[in-house]
């Protein structure tokens, strides 16, 4: 059997795959080259880059199933792969560390004006003054999404002596008292919060979480952060927030075009950008390569598939 790998898989993953099946590796395909390739192969590996359209999906005759190492499956048409019988999995798991530490880097990189700073430096100045910061010791984190991320970066967090906020529609105040976290909705969290993480996936309801008027509920010392999907913050309201300094800062890995094009705030002194990192560690790449490998062995080889 052919398996096509179209974004670039950690060789672990790729060496464990080959054990079984022919595979071909092939990065950065367009939608039309992908669509006249996807006919010749039984399973489809990939990260965030491919677009797993209706076209591909229509035009995969023999695929039975696409691996997606990472979390997130928006970049595949669902409802497409489900019509034509095509079993689609991820790796929740594997990378679940890394976008936590991430979050918790980019939290401290905005508070201490890191990237700024060592842009200053780099060009030979020496402002000291300028780069003033906050900590985050005894601050109210709002963490919104508390699934496995949200809950291992309210934990980094509870570890810096933060208190944390959360909204989240399907955790109870059971699962709330044992995170040791305070649940509220989005919009008390804009009122009281001094920094904002949101850690949901990209769905119809959390498009545009926070906008405009949750930006004017916020204080103007206030820090948000997305290292989830882009789109989950409306770019153009993030933009104008920073502008106007209704908020203090924003620290972004993730947009709703990747790479962010004629984007509000990339170029904004008071942000603090990279592109789309949180699960890119030697750790994380290892494990979701591996762990959409054996999935992929497992359905190809008739088997049962862990996670959809
Ligand atoms: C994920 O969804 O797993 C992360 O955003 C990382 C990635 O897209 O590879």
């Amino acid at each position: 059997m052919k398996v096509l790998v179209s974004d670039s898989l950690s060789e672990e993953g790729v060496a464990k795959l080959e054990e079984h099946f022919d595979v071909e590796v092939s990065t950065g395909l367009s939608e039309d080259e992908l669509v006249e390739k996807i006919g010749e192969f039984d399973a489809l590996v990939i990260r965030s880059g491919t677009q797993v359209t209706a076209r591909v999906i229509e035009a995969a005759d023999k695929l039975k199933i696409v691996g997606r190492a990472g979390v997130g499956v928006d970049n595949i048409d669902i409802p497409a792969a489900t019509e034509k019988g095509i079993i689609v999995v991820n790796a929740p798991e594997g990378n679940m560390l890394s976008a936590a530490e991430h979050t918790i880097a980019m939290m401290l990189s905005m508070a201490r004006n890191i990237p700024q700073a060592t842009a200053s430096l780099k060009a030979g100045k020496w402002e000291r003054k300028k780069f003033l910061g906050v900590e985050v010791n005894g601050k109210t984190l709002g963490v919104i999404g508390l699934g496995r991320i949200g809950a291992e970066v309210a934990k980094r967090a509870q570890g810096l002596e933060m208190n944390i906020l959360a909204y989240d529609p399907f955790v109870n105040e059971d699962r709330a008292k044992e995170l040791g976290v305070e649940l509220a909705s989005v919009k008390n969290i804009a009122k009281r919060a001094d920094f904002i993480t949101v850690h949901t996936p990209l769905t119809k309801e959390t498009r545009n979480i926070l906008d405009t008027e949750e930006f004017d509920l916020m204080k103007p010392t206030a820090r948000v952060i997305n290292c989830a999907r882009g789109g989950i913050i409306n770019e153009d309201a993030l933009g104008q927030a920073l502008k106007n300094d209704k908020i203090a800062g924003a620290a972004i890995d993730v947009f709703t075009n990747e790479p962010p094009e004629n984007c509000s705030f990339v170029g904004l002194e008071n942000a603090v950008v990279t592109p789309h990192l949180g699960a890119s560690t030697e750790e994380a790449q290892v494990n979701v390569a591996v762990s959409v490998a054996e999935e992929v062995i497992s359905v190809l080889n008739g088997g049962p598939a862990r996670s959809t």
